[in-house]
């Protein structure tokens, strides 16, 4: 049975690390031949700019072959067991992994949740059909927690930062004009707390918390760290003295599977904006986001080209840690 990168939950903390020490050495030196003659597919069902070219050079730089297959709204799976399948689809994931797999020595997938039933949904059917069904390693490029952006977040803040323990993490919520994935914030949430983070939730009120499977993983982490998670929905008392301050917008969990008309965001909610009157409450905090992202609406174009904007470190990160993550999974590091 070959090891997944599916969620920073399942790796330990000395396993991230050293993903993280591997990725600083891939930065140092990027082209090292570590896969030649391995192949690999990044099946996208969303669209995308970074994961798309960072993992496809990535694997380049490491001597291998990458194969890109474009399925955003062109090739819709089917993941449930015993489907009839006289809709959409004109394939199952069974045979998509299993084809693959004959094929490639690693799949990466994107799969966002569709937004119409989370108690489906938060299982992640899509990437588990894969996973169930392949031979092969298989990375998560993005479905409901994007194990990769975390990563890439986690050497930026460690690059500034240093060691990370006991520091203060503000993951905010912002406003946006359209209820978007919770990938981010869970990973975020995942990552921060299992590394030794304290880590305070800022929310607009309580119907945006994260589904409790990562609250409770994070509450977890903190246990086992002797650290804290909070959730708050007081921007002061969360900006207060924080270290890093991570931004974010997301969907409430409750109105998925409304009529898109259903679920607004109210406009009062845009007061959540990083801006730095915000920053100024902090402890001299970096700032970032996964990108893309809203300037004026998320972030001041101040805070975000503040030099304390780890926006472009995070994102140029992706391509280091991704070649840690893929090297390590073919036993390549
Ligand atoms: N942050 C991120 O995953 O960017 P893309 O959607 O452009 O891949």
């Amino acid at each position: 049975m070959p090891r997944h990168f599916l969620s920073t939950e399942d790796w330990s903390r000395a396993e991230i690390s050293a993903l993280l020490d591997d990725a600083r050495l891939l930065r140092e030196r990027p082209r090292q031949d570590r896969v030649s003659g391995k192949t690999a597919a990044f099946v996208f069902f969303n669209p995308s700019l970074r994961t798309r070219s960072s993992f496809q050079i990535g694997f380049s730089q490491l001597g291998g072959t990458p194969v890109v297959l474009d399925a955003a709204g062109t090739w819709p799976l089917e993941y449930v067991e015993g489907a009839v399948m006289d809709g959409e689809p004109e394939e199952h994931a069974k045979e998509a992994a299993r084809v693959l797999s004959a094929y490639v020595d690693l799949i990466g997938i994107r799969a966002f949740p569709k937004f119409q039933d989370w108690e489906a949904e938060r299982h992640d059917p899509l990437l588990s059909a894969f996973v169930e069904h392949a031979s092969v390693p298989i990375v998560n490029m993005e479905t409901i927690v994007h194990p990769c952006q975390e990563l890439a977040m986690l050497m930026a803040l460690q690059d500034t930062h240093g060691d990370l323990s006991g520091k203060t993490f503000t993951l905010t919520w912002t406003f946006h004009p359209k209820p978007l994935n919770t990938a981010v914030p869970n990973s975020a949430l995942l990552a921060a707390t299992k590394m030794g983070m304290n880590v305070r939730l800022l929310i607009p009120d309580e119907a945006y918390r994260l589904d409790p499977r990562f609250m409770e993983a994070g509450e977890r982490f903190t246990e086992e760290a002797g650290t804290s998670l909070t959730v708050t929905t007081d921007i002061g008392e969360a900006y207060d003295g924080a270290d890093a301050v991570y931004a974010k917008s997301w969907g409430r969990l409750d109105q998925i599977g409304l009529p898109m008309e259903q679920r607004l965001t109210p406009e009062d909610y845009r007061r959540f904006i990083v801006d730095e009157e915000k920053m100024a409450l902090t402890n001299n905090a970096t700032f970032s986001h996964c990108l893309p992202m809203r300037r004026n609406v998320k972030v001041t174009d101040a805070v975000a080209d503040s030099p304390r904007s780890l926006i472009i470190e995070e994102a140029a990160n992706r391509l280091h840690v991704q070649k840690a993550v893929m090297s390590q999974l073919l036993g390549a590091s």
